[in-house]
């Protein structure tokens, strides 16, 4: 029931000669939600684009169920069908069926310029889960949306998670959001893990000033 579905060991990235993750460690079961939190440029999104095969890296090693990564673009293209990402900035391709999950299917015909920004997240979600994908990656997917957009797309994420058992790691600024779903949080700061707790354990108890002045930062 543990099943392992990712690790990332002692993972290195640089844009040029700027370092921008340190020595990045995690594993990832299945089943469970890992939110990635912390300050604007500490790595979230490099580290969730990283495990999508959209950065290279130069040091350490991506195991998917147990088996190294070679990151080569075929073997991430192929990677990509079972590793889904949805991001800030989204793109239409709607798939059919799925639309009806998410209470899209009245806009089958519509053209993205006649959704709202949530409803073409919504979209973006479904396009994702299309590809039945193991793992999904969510970079900050209500960012830019108003209040009641974000608790819709926040529903639908929760509900991927207790319902489905969903494997997701998340990047948020929804601290309320990111208390209820998170399993593990993994805190950020200037590429360095700082924190790696279970989710509760970092919302009740951050281990670090750093997470205290953060959480501190965001009214929670
Ligand atoms: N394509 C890029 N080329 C060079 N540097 C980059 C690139 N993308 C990100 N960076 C730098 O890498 C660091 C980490 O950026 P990243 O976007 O991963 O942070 P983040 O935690 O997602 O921030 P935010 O919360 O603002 O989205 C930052 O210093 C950023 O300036
Ligand atoms: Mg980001």
């Amino acid at each position: 029931m543990t099943e392992e579905i990712l690790k990332v060991e002692h993972l290195d990235k640089f844009y040029d000669d700027r370092q921008v993750l340190h020595d990045i460690n995690f594993s990832l079961k299945k089943g469970e939600v890992l939110t990635l939190l912390g300050p604007s440029g500490s790595g979230k999104s490099t580290l969730l684009r990283t495990l999508n095969g959209l950065e290279d890296y130069k040091k350490g090693a991506i195991y998917f169920h147990g088996k190294k990564i070679n990151p080569s673009p075929k073997e991430w293209q192929m990677l990509r069908q079972k590793i889904g990402m949805v991001f800030q900035s989204y793109d239409l391709f709607p798939n059919l069926k799925l639309l009806k999950q998410v209470r899209l299917d009245q806009y089958l015909n519509a053209y993205p310029r006649e959704l709202s920004g949530g409803q073409k997240q919504r979209v973006a979600i479904v396009r994702a889960l299309a590809m039945r994908p193991e793992v999904m990656l969510l970079d900050e997917i209500t960012a830019s949306l108003d209040p009641e957009m974000v608790r819709g797309i926040e529903e639908i994420v929760e509900l991927l998670s207790k319902r489905d058992h969903m494997t997701m790691i998340i990047v948020t600024h929804q601290m309320n959001f990111a208390s209820r779903i998170a399993d593990e949080v993994l805190f950020l700061e200037n590429g360095h893990i700082l924190e790696d707790t279970p989710g509760k354990d970092f919302f009740d108890h951050p281990q670090t000033q750093r997470a205290k002045d953060f959480l501190d930062s965001m009214d929670y």
